[in-house]
């Protein structure tokens, strides 16, 4: 009797549980299409039809579940060499998902679908480190709620998408180490927030535009790059740029008429076409290279810089330097 009893009760709650699911319906039957694009790989093997996609403990491996709604709010697969396939075009089918990360997922191929314009809740989008390749997307523009932007480290082509400056809550902007050509858009100059802008390592070219100015970034790496002309535009004492590289480009200006932000405690402009003399205030930039341009001047006294932040320039003397004649 009571073994029956007892059995009744486990039935129950197993009925009571399959009945009370989280996991929507629609979007577990999505994922499941998403297990299959991604090739179904081990990765993904908790993945089952028959669990909870939003059950707290039997967790779906890099899922997250909204607490009051249970929808779909993040994915977030990273490390893995296995999972080797195209982004899945059905991820753009889970309309409420807000993290979207795709990280050190080298045979991760071809380029970000356009099913995932769809994603226009999206505040936090990273695919990086992985073999995307393809453009840029314009329709990022229209993620009004974006706040990090992470594509670095991939193949991307192409320009730089102008949309981007639509984001008044966007922050991280990381775009280096791809294969992006063409200048940066004069849109850029409307960033709010303080921005982090990083676009290293890629073929970018042209001119910093004027409108650039305009913005307060919070740093910004455009190192490594074909850039050109005077970049003026992003220093002054009251801006709270606390890392400006520019190195190894072709910019060429009159570094002396420059005021450094107070705050900048990494400033690295080595290689360049840079003259001029130094900007007051050098000595106190922790982090400080101006090697390999074709300045000339003398080394504020005390400076604490090693040789190798100043060497190969045109006429600068003064110690580390050998002294000022
Ligand atoms: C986007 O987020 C808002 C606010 O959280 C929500 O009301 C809306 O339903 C979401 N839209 C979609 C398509 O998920
Ligand atoms: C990326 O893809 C290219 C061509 O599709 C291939 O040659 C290269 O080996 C891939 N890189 C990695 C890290 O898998
Ligand atoms: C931008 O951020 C603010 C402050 O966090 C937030 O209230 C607002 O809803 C965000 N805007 C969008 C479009 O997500
Ligand atoms: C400055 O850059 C040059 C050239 O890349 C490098 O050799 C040197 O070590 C750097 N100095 C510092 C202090 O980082």
């Amino acid at each position: 009797m009571i073994t029956i009893l007892f059995s009744l009760i486990i039935l129950l709650s197993h009925v009571a549980s399959s009945h009370s699911e989280r996991c929507n319906p629609q979007e577990k039957l999505t994922l499941l299409q998403i297990k299959k694009e991604f090739n179904n790989p081990t990765l993904l093997s908790s993945w089952k039809p028959n669990t909870d996609c939003c059950h707290p403990k039997l967790h779906w491996h890099g899922i997250k579940c909204d607490h009051n709604s249970h929808h779909v709010k993040s994915i977030h697969l990273s490390y893995n060499k296995k999972l080797a396939s195209k982004i899945p075009p059905l991820i753009g089918n889970l309309p409420y998902l807000e993290t979207l990360v795709l990280f050190h997922l080298p045979n991760l191929i071809g380029p970000i679908p356009q099913t995932l314009s769809k994603l226009t809740n999206l505040t936090y989008l990273t695919i990086s480190s992985t073999n995307v390749s393809g453009s840029i997307p314009n329709f990022l523009g229209q993620f009004k709620s974006l706040v990090n932007l992470d594509l670095s480290f991939n193949n991307f082509y192409g320009s730089l998408p102008p949309s981007l400056s639509h984001l008044l809550n966007l922050t991280g902007i990381f775009l280096g180490y791809n294969n992006l050509i063409g200048p940066i858009p004069d849109s850029y100059g409307s960033f709010k927030n303080h921005p982090n802008l990083y676009l290293s390592h890629n073929k970018l070219s042209g001119v910093v535009p004027i409108s650039l100015g305009m913005v307060d970034f919070s740093s910004i790496d455009l190192s490594h790059n074909r850039f050109e002309g005077d970049p003026s535009m992003l220093f002054g004492s009251n801006k709270v740029t606390a890392a400006i590289d520019l190195s190894w480009n072709l910019f060429s200006f009159d570094i002396g008429k420059v005021e450094l932000p107070k705050i900048t405690s990494m400033l690295d402009v080595s290689h360049n076409e840079i003259y001029g003399k130094l900007p007051l205030g050098i000595e106190n930039v922790m982090l400080l290279n101006v090697s390999y341009n074709s300045l000339c001047g003398e080394i504020p006294k005390g400076d604490k810089h090693n040789v190798d932040s100043y060497f190969h320039n045109k006429c600068l003397c003064g110690s580390p330097l050998p002294s000022c004649k």
